[in-house]
């Protein structure tokens, strides 16, 4: 989603910002755009399209000035054009704004009704003429933002810049993330600290409500009643803002690759000194849980859908599962007794944040399953565990997924023990399982080959279905979500055993049919409803392991896995999943690291 940047700096600051700007691309965009104050006068440049576009455009018109902001705009009010790009800007003041002004109507037709002319059709330039009125009124661009602020209903991250202000930034955090950067002589603001990356690694995160008046020498924060508030300058680790590609072709490609050594990571770090127990943060608490609700989004909410079946089987746990966008809107039965889990990757997923926020008056442990540690999801749960992923760069989620995976494995097995439910033979033998999932990945990556010729016909279809039954169907509606977005492929998943009561309509010779199912005890089923679809023509592709393969008999397209304990297989199917997205995207041709239309953080509801 949108990312925003700014910068007083000792130099000129546009090279700077959009070097800022690259490492905010992730985040998804489609639109850019810089304001700077030079000799006291603010001015803009702004392009649709990637970046290339902006900094052509500054080639042949440069843009002067040692103060500047600068944002990367993921459209939600107006379309993607150069008129809707931040920085918007009203007579002295330009802002950059990350979110959405949920009484952007209201506002408008109020300024409209004082004469205000508005040039885009986006919810933030209400901000800027709002704080142009108030100026024009007589108050300091500090009173001018202030009052603004107050006006401003929704979730916003902003920043502001003023004529004849070349010492002043003033930003606010509602609701969206933003952290101030600490430079010698120099001050810098962020949507992450990915962006602030190589300028610094000094990093003040404004909490909820905050807003803050940054000049070169100095910075004030204020809470949202107004009181002047210390917030601590942590140094951030070089490697936990490291966003290069390490040789590979692209960032989900390297991130794909690390799984190894980031599930044995986690592993470790979740592991008592001996191996024998689940180290969790004290307090937390399984055995007097009677319910567990669970809550997230797209790849997260899969990950959730698999924890299910381990919290139930491993720990007699009854899960309930939500995704974030509608959990609140159900008026969801909520008790004392109740755990919630909440998964998420950025941390800043609005509808997780919102579905979090709505539980906390009312459950007693909220826990966080996160891979960025200053999250607001991670900071507001009374217990936040990371994932030890490292940043994930491609907005297509694959090592998150998998770390997800191992840390929720772990948390239901500790679970089943303090439930009573496994007994510690049957516990050190699950923990034992998990400990082997690495190398069972790696020997899944090690298919990359075979997987990418497979993907040459799945490369033309118009359409594919993914099948599974268990743990499979999460695990097939995670391969289908990785194929739309990366490939624009349309791809289904169904539970195998319902194809018969409708979708089975669809099969023809055209239609590819991805069945995932290990040698589980679901097998023989999941196999039954396959030759439903191999009788009707359906093209298919099944996944399995030696055995599987062996009982299933003659298939069209077989991919072969290495045949794992059932507890870790959908850690290890996560890998064909993954890669036959990306080599079909690859034979398409499609941007695979920042796929058309989605964003990376998604910050609005
Ligand atoms: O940051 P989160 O884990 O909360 O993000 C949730 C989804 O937006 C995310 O998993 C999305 O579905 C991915 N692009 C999937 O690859």
């Amino acid at each position: 989603m949108c990312g925003i940047v700014g910068i007083l700096g000792k130099h000129e600051v546009s090279p700077q910002i959009l070097d800022a700007l690259k490492r905010l691309e992730y985040r998804g965009y489609d639109s850019a755009g810089i304001a700077t104050v030079h000799r006291g006068q603010l001015d803009r440049r702004r392009a649709v399209g990637k970046l290339i576009n902006l900094s052509d455009r500054l080639v042949h018109d440069p843009l002067p000035g040692k103060a500047g902001i600068g944002h990367t705009r993921w459209a939600t009010h107006g379309a993607p054009t150069e008129a809707n790009a931040h920085p918007h800007q009203t007579g002295p003041v330009a802002v950059v704004h990350n979110g959405i002004i949920e009484n952007f109507r209201a506002l408008r037709d109020e300024l409209t009704a004082q004469g205000a002319q508005f040039s885009s059709e986006t919810d933030t330039e209400t901000i800027v003429q709002l704080t142009s009125r108030y100026l024009a009124q007589g108050m300091t661009p500090v009173q001018a933002a202030r009052a603004t602020l107050k006006r401003l209903e929704g979730a916003f991250a902003l920043a502001f810049l003023f004529d004849g202000e070349e010492d002043l930034i003033i930003c606010a955090r509602r609701g969206s993330p933003l952290c101030i950067g600490h430079g010698e002589g120099e001050m810098y603001l962020g949507s992450d600290a990915i962006a602030l990356a190589g300028m610094t690694d000094r990093i003040t995160y404004l909490e909820e409500g905050d807003w803050a008046i940054l000049s070169r020498g100095g910075l004030q924060i204020f809470d949202a009643e107004d009181q002047q508030a210390t917030r601590p300058a942590a140094r951030i680790a070089v490697e936990s803002v490291q966003i290069d590609k390490s040789g590979h072709k692209h960032f989900m490609a390297k991130e794909m690759a690390q799984q190894p050594a980031i599930l044995k990571a986690a592993m470790e770090q979740y592991s008592s000194a001996d191996g024998s127990d689940v180290t969790l943060p004290e307090g937390l608490d399984f055995a007097n849980v009677d319910r567990l609700i669970m809550v997230a989004c797209g790849t997260a909410y899969y990950a959730c859908q698999v924890a299910k079946y381990w919290f139930e089987r491993y720990a007699g746990l009854p899960v309930e599962l939500d995704i974030a966008s509608e959990f609140r809107y159900r008026e969801p039965v909520l008790g004392p007794r109740n755990m919630a889990v909440f998964v998420s990757q950025s941390g800043e997923t609005a509808d997780t944040l919102a579905a979090l926020r709505h539980v906390r008056p009312h459950i007693g442990q909220v826990v966080s399953v996160v891979n960025v540690v200053t999250s607001s999801i991670a900071r507001e749960s009374s217990f936040a565990l990371p994932i030890h992923a490292g940043p994930e760069i491609g907005v297509a989620s694959t090592k998150a997924f998998t770390a997800q995976l191992q840390v929720l494995a772990l948390l239901a097995l500790r679970a089943g023990r303090d439930r009573g439910r496994l007994s510690e033979a049957d516990y050190a033998a699950r923990l034992d399982e998990l400990r082997s999932a690495p190398g069972f990945v790696a020997q899944a990556l090690d298919r990359e080959e075979e997987i990418r010729r497979l993907t040459e016909s799945l490369s033309q279809a118009r359409d594919v279905l993914f099948l599974g039954r268990g743990v499979m169907f999460p695990m097939a509606l995670e391969g289908a979500l990785k194929l739309k977005e990366i490939s624009y492929i349309h791809a289904e998943a169904y539970a195998a055993g319902e194809l018969k009561h409708g979708p089975i309509a669809l099969i023809d010779q055209d239609l590819p049919v991805i069945v995932m199912a290990p040698h589980d005890p679901l097998f023989e089923k999941t196999i039954s409803n396959m030759q439903e679809v191999m009788a009707r023509q359906g093209r298919v592709l099944l996944i399995s392991d030696a055995k599987g393969l062996a009982e299933a008999g003659e298939v069209p397209q077989a991919l072969q896995m290495p045949s794992v304990p059932d507890l870790i297989a959908p850690i290890v199917y996560a890998v064909p999943a993954q890669m036959i997205a990306y080599h079909t995207a690859l034979h398409r041709g499609t941007d695979v690291d920042q796929p058309r239309n989605l964003a990376k953080s998604v910050t609005v509801e």
